[in-house]
Formats: structure tokens, C-alpha cells, sequence
């Protein structure tokens, strides 16, 4: 079978290899191929275990794979191949040199770019999906069209706004789909090239066209606006604790202005996740590169907020615990930075832990789908470490249970039975506000949770 279009991903990625499998999905007409250089992770996409989890995907990619979406570590085969060629390869926070600790680190890009210029014999689109500092389609052109073969590249910013745990759902139907190009006849065409994708499933009017820079810039402004959110919201709950406001009627009220809106406002132990911090760091160095220093210090603030939050609900954990946890059974409910995934990049928990570990609390980790994820995060201190996938056998003979993901499970536990199990007097540190707070503290519990009085029975 010949097909209309052939579109190749490089990075199979929680980004990379969902939005191929939705674009297959949607657009049997293309063919679709994935390639990433971990052999391993190549191996796993096409097995019956995919290397990530998220609702529906493994449906998606049942119904695609062998049909137009490929999945293989062939990235030179896949370059020639193709000519719209997606790249999706982690851009982390540089960690040595100029920038470490804030700046983008662009290696793999880099290389990527190098490695399509090497293996390409004709014209190519080249489409950013990765989060890049503004101005790096600048920069891929500079490399990517110095060439002595005549061939030209065209970079095209695509930004993908998908969260994780709900992917599927996302990609289906996104809010909006973002792309951008330089405003030139070429830049235009192959902009609409990438349009033209999408258009067959998302309504023509959520995709939005723009210039390349306003596309790239806008996927850290969304991500930093987001962040900015939870960050606000924490702040006030720090403020309730001591006024006896409650942080979720605030929330409530607050979003209920139409011009503020009810989303990204459940106040909790910190936000995790691989894109807010990064971005964050990368957008506050950027800023700071302009000389832009009063930005960048405003944007650095939210990421300050969060650790301060982070480290407050260590400290509110030591001081109710009559200030010692040494030797005290700990269990973490929870140790995936969002619920509905197994992904535990920069989650609260990794922070909450190593604290808790640090004050010698005796720890055990319980996630239904991230314990081999915290076994890596915690490796060199695996040892202090239990991990039991059964919430009821981690509660066991513990002192607290701290709840840190927002799992809809822990809601639904059984807490008689755990608060029999228990050493008393028992805690409750709810880091999500997603417990029934009176229920437990008439059950005997002491109950903390974020942002509102504490229920304690002392
Ligand atoms: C993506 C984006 O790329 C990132 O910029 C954005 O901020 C978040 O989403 P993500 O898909 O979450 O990142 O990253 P990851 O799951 O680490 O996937 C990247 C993949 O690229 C990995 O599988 C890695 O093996 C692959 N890769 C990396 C290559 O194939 N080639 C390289 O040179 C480097
Ligand atoms: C985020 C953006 O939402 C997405 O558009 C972008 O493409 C990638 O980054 P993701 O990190 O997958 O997605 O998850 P998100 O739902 O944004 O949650 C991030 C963190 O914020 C989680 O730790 C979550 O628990 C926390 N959060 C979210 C809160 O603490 N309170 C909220 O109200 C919302």
C-alpha cells in the first residue's frame, strides 16, 4: 500500500510516541513511524507491556501498530524515508557548565539535527515537538540549512500541551493545537503541511497558526502560567493554616469568577512532573540572558513557592510527631507526581521522602502503578526503603500515612481497618485534600491536611 504522507518521530518518549499513535489513529492514510535510540524502550512499544502507562494508550497502540504505525530503532532508515519528521527528544535542565541548573540542555537536539542533515538527500520538514527555548528554530535552521547539498529544511514549532495521565483524552481532543513557522512562502506552505495533519480529527478553529518565535514562547508561558497557579494557591494555604480559612472553599470561590476560572487550583504537597520546573528554569534563563532580571526573578518565585511548600509539609509532619521521627514507620501513599501515571520525574514525594529519611523515619512507599520508578529514584538509598504495593500492609504498625498522589483508590480505602492496624495515637498528613477529614478524625485519626485547621484530638 502506498501512502499519502510518510511522518517520522524521533523520541518515543511519554510526548513523542502517544502523538504518533493518535496521529496513525486518526489519519490511516499516513504512515507513521516511531524511532528512538534506547533499543530497550523500542523493544517494550512493541511488546504487550508498553514502557509507560496512560488510560487508553494501550488500545491506541493495538489497533495501529503493524498497520500504519512502526515503532523501531532505525532512525537514519526512518530520516530517508520521510519527509515530515517530528522531533521529540528530551531537552532536560543542562546539569554542568554555563546555565547548569536552569538553562535548556540542547545536546540531543543538536545531534538530532545533525543526524538528519547527514541521512537527508531531498527537501525536509522539520517540526520542534519538544519544549525549546525561544529562538532554537533559529539556530536548527543555521545548521540545518548551512548545508553543501542544496537541500532545504523548513523548522516548523509545534508544541505539545498534553498532560500526562490523560494523554489519550488530550491528544483526541486538545484544547488547541499550536503551530508556527517563519512568515516567509516556504514557511508558510510547510505549516500548512503540519496542519493539514491535524485538521483530520481537530476542529479547524482550535488550530491556531503563528509566528515560530510566539509558538515556542508560548508553550513556557502556558507551562509557567500553570505552575504559577499552584503556586498561588499554595501560598494561601499556608495562610489558612493560621487563620482557619479553608484553602478548598477559597479555591472554590476564587475560581468561580469567570475571569479566573476553577482549573489548576487544588492546593497540595508541590507540584511535580518532567515540564513545570524545567520550563521554568529555562524561561527564568532566558529572561536573565536579556537582562530581563525582574522577570526572571518573578518567574523563579513560583518554583521557590514550591519547594518551600514541599519542605513545609516535612516540617508539619516533624512538629506533630512530637518533633522526632527516628525509628517511626512512615507509609507514603502514593509516590507518582500526578495520579493516573506511573511517571515520578521531579514528584514531591522523591523530596518528601529523602526528609523524611533524613529525620531516620522508617519508610514504606506504596503507588499502584510507580513502585519500580521509586525504586530507581531511590536507589542509593534503597535500603532505608520499603516498598509494598498493598496500601493495608504498608499501613501496618505505621505512626502516619502521608497521602501524596491524588490516586482515587486511597479515597476509597478502608481507614477503620487501617487505623486498627496502626500505632497509636495515628496521622493523617493529606498532602491532596482528597480524604473525608471529619470521617477519619471521628474515626480517631489526627487528621492534617493542606491548607485547612487541623482535626486532632490532643
Ligand atoms: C518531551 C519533550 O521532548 C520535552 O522537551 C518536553 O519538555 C516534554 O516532553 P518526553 O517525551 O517526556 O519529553 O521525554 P522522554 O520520555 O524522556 O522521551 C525522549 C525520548 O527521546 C527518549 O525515549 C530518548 O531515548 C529519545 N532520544 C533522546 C533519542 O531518540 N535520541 C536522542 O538523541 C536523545
Ligand atoms: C503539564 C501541562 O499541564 C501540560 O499542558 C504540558 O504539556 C506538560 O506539563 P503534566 O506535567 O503532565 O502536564 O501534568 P499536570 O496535570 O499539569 O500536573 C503537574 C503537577 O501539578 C502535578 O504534580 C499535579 O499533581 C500538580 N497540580 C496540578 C496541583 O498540585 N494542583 C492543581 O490544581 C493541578
Amino acid at each position: 500500500m502506498t501512502f499519502e504522507k510518510n511522518i517520522l518521530c524521533i523520541g518515543a518518549g511519554y510526548v513523542g510516541a502517544p502523538t504518533m499513535a493518535m496521529i496513525a489513529a486518526k489519519c490511516p492514510r499516513y504512515k507513521v513511524q516511531v524511532v528512538d535510540i534506547d533499543r530497550e524502550k523500542i523493544k517494550a512499544w512493541n511488546s504487550d507491556q508498553l514502557p509507560i502507562y496512560e488510560p487508553g494508550l494501550d488500545e491506541l497502540v493495538k489497533k495501529t501498530r503493524g498497520r500504519n504505525l512502526f515503532l523501531s530503532a532505525e532512525i537514519e532508515r526512518g530520516i530517508q524515508e520521510c519527509d515530515i519528521i517530528f522531533v521529540s527528544v528530551n531537552t532536560p535542565t543542562k546539569g554542568f557548565g554555563q546555565g547548569a541548573g536552569k538553562a535548556a540542555d540542547l545536546q540531543f537536539w543538536e545531534r538530532t539535527a545533525r543526524q538528519i542533515l547527514e541521512n537527508s538527500a531531498g527537501d525536509k520538514i522539520i517540526v520542534e515537538k519538544s519544549t525549546l527555548p525561544v529562538r532554537t528554530a533559529e539556530a536548527m535552521e543555521r545548521i540545518l540549512n548551512g548545508n553543501p547539498k542544496g537541500i532545504h529544511f523548513d523548522v516548523i514549532s509545534n508544541p505539545e500541551f498534553l498532560a500526562e495521565g490523560s494523554a489519550v483524552k488530550d491528544l483526541e481532543s486538545p484544547d488547541r493545537v499550536l503551530i508556527g513557522s517563519r512568515e516567509t512562502p516556504e514557511g508558510v506552505k510547510a505549516r500548512k503541511a503540519i496542519v493539514e495533519i491535524y485538521a483530520n480529527w481537530v476542529d479547524r478553529d482550535r488550530i491556531i497558526e503563528s509566528n515560530v518565535w510566539s509558538s515556542e514562547l508560548s508553550k513556557l508561558t502556558a507551562n509557567a502560567f500553570l505552575a504559577q497557579r499552584i503556586s498561588s494557591i499554595n501560598s494561601i494555604s499556608a495562610l489558612c493554616e493560621k487563620t482557619e480559612a479553608d484553602i478548598d472553599e477559597i479555591a472554590s470561590a476564587v475560581g468561580m469568577d469567570s475571569r479566573v476560572g476553577r482549573h489548576f487550583l487544588k492546593a497540595s504537597v508541590g507540584f511535580g512532573g518532567s515540564c513545570f520546573k524545567k520550563d521554568i528554569l529555562n524561561l527564568v534563563y532566558i529572561c536573565e540572558g536579556y537582562g530581563l532580571i525582574e522577570v526572571a526573578q518573578y518567574w523563579e518565585w513560583v518554583i521557590r513557592i514550591n519547594e518551600w511548600q514541599e519542605r513545609r509539609f516535612i516540617l508539619n509532619m516533624l512538629a506533630n510527631l512530637f518533633n522526632t521521627m527516628a525509628g517511626k514507620k512512615i507509609a507514603i501513599l502514593g509516590f507518582a507526581f500526578k495520579a493516573d501515571t506511573g511517571d515520578t520525574r521531579e514528584s514531591a514525594a522523591i523530596y518528601v521522602t529523602r526528609g523524611l529519611i533524613e529525620e531516620h523515619a522508617q519508610i514504606v512507599i506504596s503507588d499502584p502503578k510507580a513502585l519500580d520508578n521509586a525504586r530507581k529514584d531511590l536507589h542509593d538509598v534503597v535500603d532505608r526503603v520499603a516498598f509494598e504495593p498493598d496500601p493495608y500492609k504498608a499501613a501496618e504498625g505505621a505512626h502516619a500515612l502521608a497521602i501524596l498522589t491524588e490516586w482515587g483508590l486511597y479515597k476509597e480505602l478502608d481507614y477503620k481497618r487501617i487505623f486498627k492496624s496502626m500505632v497509636h495515637p495515628a496521622f493523617i498528613f493529606d498532602g491532596r485534600n482528597i480524604l473525608d477529614h471529619k470521617r477519619l478524625f471521628d474515626m480517631g485519626f489526627n487528621v492534617f491536611p493542606i491548607g485547612k485547621t487541623p482535626l486532632k484530638h490532643f
